[in-house]
């Protein structure tokens, strides 16, 4: 995977009344939590996302169904499949990303570094890529 990024997976519980996963703040993140955020009902075909952070860091987790993330350092291009609600992805800051593929009643959490803030965001993909000096 591009490098930096990786999926971390959480720990749980299951039994025969069905799953449990946990995701501690400390231990399975590496960075502290200040935002949570989820994208739900996406139409088929639509793409989220399509930017990068200056410096946020963040977590994605398929709590439902299925979505592909595309991640892009600005040399290298990659399609990563988030099919587990027990995985997220770890995607750090001046990464490229993408997400598209959602299957039906998907829904992606989204636990962030950092409150919103649009300045914090390349939104275009050639000022990503001036800025990471591609
Ligand atoms: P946007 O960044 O376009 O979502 P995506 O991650 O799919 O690209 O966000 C859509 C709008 O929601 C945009 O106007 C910014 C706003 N927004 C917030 O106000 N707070 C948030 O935490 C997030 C993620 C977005």
């Amino acid at each position: 995977m591009i490098e930096g990024c990786r999926k971390i997976s959480f720990r749980g519980h299951k039994d025969f009344r069905g799953n449990l996963v946990f995701v501690e703040g400390g231990s399975d993140i590496p960075f502290n939590i200040s935002r949570v955020y989820y994208i739900y009902d996406v139409p088929y075909g639509a793409s989220r996302a399509g930017h990068a952070h200056k410096e946020l860091d963040s977590i994605l987790i398929p709590l439902s169904g299925a979505f592909d993330v595309i991640l892009d350092n600005g040399d290298v291009r990659e399609r990563i499949e988030m099919r587990s609600p027990n995985e997220g992805l770890f995607i750090p800051r001046m990464i490229w990303r993408e997400l598209e593929n959602f299957t039906s009643g998907a829904v992606c959490l989204a636990l962030a570094s950092d409150p919103y803030d649009e300045e914090d965001y390349f939104r275009e993909y050639q000022d990503f890529l001036n800025a990471s000096g591609k």
